[in-house]
């Protein structure tokens, strides 16, 4: 086993419905990410990212093949641990193409949520929470609900609460889109220093070819399949 590997991917299907409503999303695609590297999913609108992120951080099954995560195989064919949810919890954090902050909490709740749940001491959830809304320039909106903020600052949120848990995957679904191109950059180089420092994989859903240069590699969805 490669000590590097982050994401494995063999052979993975994945289709949804059946005969007249069939949709085939991924037809046997395979590739691996490996700790350390910032790699960018591109392909066009409908082609499959979400679909593949949302099988990678186990929240969607796959029709058939393989995922390691680490060392650890969690699928073959079907779930192969009870730990599931631990591992989305613990091992991954999520940048969702819509944001989905809850909105009854404010921002320090949002973001201290899943550390809270992992079972990290509130102050030391709020101390971490506090320095990442300052790396992102949204410390005086702690206290603030997601329904005051703009579109970008809530984004900014979703990107904080996705580092809370210093995962060691991080998946990330168009975390720029409502970013103007400076924000976007400056995201995407702390998303690349993050990978670098902390020797996380990341795989970030982009349609800017802008940000292209700031990541390692690009993967495209190309025919069903995964290319790079
Ligand atoms: N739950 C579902 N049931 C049926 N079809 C689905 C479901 N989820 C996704 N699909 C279909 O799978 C295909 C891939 O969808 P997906 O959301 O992964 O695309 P995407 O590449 O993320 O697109 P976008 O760039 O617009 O976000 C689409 O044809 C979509 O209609
Ligand atoms: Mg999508």
């Amino acid at each position: 086993m490669n000590q590097k590997q982050a994401i494995k991917v063999e052979n993975i299907v994945k289709h949804f419905g059946k005969d007249e409503s069939l949709v085939r999303v991924i037809e046997d695609a395979s590739f691996q990410v490996d700790k350390g590297e910032l790699v960018a999913l591109v392909a066009p609108s409908g082609a499959g990212k979400t679909t593949l992120l949302m099988m990678i951080g186990c929240v969607e099954e796959p029709t058939n093949g393989t995922v390691w995560l680490g060392d650890k195989k969690v699928y073959d064919n079907k779930w192969l641990t009870s730990e599931i949810r631990k591992i989305r919890r613990e091992k991954i954090g999520f940048i969702f193409q819509a944001h989905y902050l809850i909105p009854f909490l404010n921002v320090i709740e949002n973001v201290t949520l899943i550390p809270q749940t992992n079972g990290v001491p509130e102050k030391k959830a709020n101390k971490k929470a506090m320095e990442l809304l300052e790396y992102f320039g949204i410390a005086e909106k702690a206290y603030a609900m997601p329904s005051q903020l703009s579109g970008g600052q809530n984004q900014r949120v979703a990107i904080a609460r996705a580092l809370a848990n210093d995962p060691q995957i991080i998946l990330a679904d168009e975390p720029t889109a409502s970013l103007d191109i400076e924000r976007s950059v400056s995201v995407v180089r702390l998303l690349k220093k993050i990978a670098q420092e902390q020797n996380v994989a990341i795989i970030m859903v982009t349609h800017d070819g802008r940000l292209l240069p700031y990541c390692n590699r690009v993967l495209k969805i190309e025919h069903r399949q995964v290319v790079m």
